[in-house]
């Protein structure tokens, strides 16, 4: 844009008018690409967690040329990026834990539009606890944004937020169910705030069965959205790559911000996760509670060291993350106006 200041008009001052096709000052806001990770260098961009879980989980995660040499990661043109878990080796229950992988984005983002397109993900297991998700430095005070998780057998997916104290959402029109609209990771057991999908195809076992989906997270200074579209229900606009969400219809979540959360000041610069971790503070905790799985074994870590080939459906198959950011451009139409500027030399 052209900016000049009247007060201090110089000598050489012109007075130019145009005759332009450029009818008002409205503009027109889309999304436009970013960065994209898909096919043979999916890989390219992200880094590989080695370091003990911070979610105490059963697990040992590998670095990536581990990772690759173990077979736990494979990528190739054109096929989605698979990432895995060892499902053979039977471990002693005092290990480290079962080998995996984590990996965290080495771009971050504050706003933006990120769409996942997940052929396969971790299936709904007693021991697994899977996720994708984002956080920002210093975590709680930059917030997470978890957009798939579950644990153990669940059959539908959990979108939750974290952040510092004082971020309480409202509800936004979703089709979601919400257990909890307060954020604060120092309240509720530090389960943060968190809706759960309504939708059997949303998580795991249904998700895989239906051959996947897109999920797609908005977020913006005034809300954080996520929407779900199984496979074969993928609006045409994000397969051409020029999604449009206010054409999607109810997201599953809406978390609306406001005075009772500041969205800018609790959200700030994210890393996106993939991980897939065992046991730990959450599918661990929950283990007791899960009749079915606490059948299996005395613990969670006990069934997850003895029964390898529960987990060869514990994968992640991948066939682009995509993270768009809002341009903002002057907005086209047929009327001419004509237009004076002042130029200053
Ligand atoms: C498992 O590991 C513990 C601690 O290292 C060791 O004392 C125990 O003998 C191991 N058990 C088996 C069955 O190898
Ligand atoms: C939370 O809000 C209260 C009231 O506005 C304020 O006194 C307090 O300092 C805030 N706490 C944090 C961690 O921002
Ligand atoms: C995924 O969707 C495509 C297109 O609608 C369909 O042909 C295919 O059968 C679906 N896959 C599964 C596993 O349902």
């Amino acid at each position: 844009m052209v900016g000049f200041s009247l007060h201090s008009l110089p000598a050489s001052t012109v007075l130019l008018t145009y005759l332009l096709s450029y009818p008002t000052l409205a503009a027109s806001q889309s999304y436009v690409l970013d960065t994209s990770y898909s096919g043979a260098t999916f890989f390219n961009g992200w880094n590989f967690w080695s370091s003990s879980d911070p979610t105490h989980g059963f697990v040992q995660y590998l670095s990536q040329s581990d990772a690759q040499a173990a077979s736990l990661i494979h990528q190739s043109p054109g096929f989605p990026a698979y990432m895995g878990v060892d499902h053979t080796t039977t471990l002693n229950s005092s290990s480290q834990g079962r080998k995996s992988v984590r990996i965290e984005s080495q771009k971050s983002w504050t706003h933006g539009l990120f769409i996942v397109d997940v052929a396969h993900m971790p299936d709904s297991t007693c021991g697994v606890w899977p996720a994708f998700w984002m956080y920002g430095p210093n975590w709680p005070n930059s917030g997470e944004i978890d957009m798939i998780e579950g644990i153990n057998r669940n059959t539908f997916n959990q979108m939750s937020l974290h952040t510092a104290p004082n971020c309480s959402m409202q509800a936004g029109t979703q089709s979601g169910s919400v257990n909890s609209l307060q954020c604060d990771g120092t309240q509720n057991d530090g389960e943060g705030c968190n809706v759960a999908s309504n939708n059997g195809y949303s998580y795991g076992t249904g998700f895989n069965a239906k051959g996947g989906g897109v999920y797609a997270t908005e977020w913006t200074s005034s809300y954080i959205k996520t929407w779900f579209f199984a496979n074969g229900s993928v609006p045409s606009d994000i397969t051409t790559g020029s999604p449009v969400p206010s054409g999607w219809g109810t997201p599953q979540t809406a978390y609306i911000g406001g005075s009772t959360c500041d969205i800018d000041s609790h959200f700030m610069n994210q890393n996106l996760v993939f991980d897939m971790t065992f046991c730990g503070d959450w599918a661990g905790n929950a283990w007791s509670g899960d009749s079915t799985c606490s059948a299996l074994a005395d613990t969670c870590v006990d069934y997850v060291a003895a029964s390898p080939s529960a987990f060869s459906e514990t994968y992640w198959s991948i066939n682009s993350v995509k993270v768009y950011q809002l341009l903002t451009s002057a907005s086209s139409s047929t009327s001419t106006t004509t237009r004076k500027f002042l130029i200053s030399y």
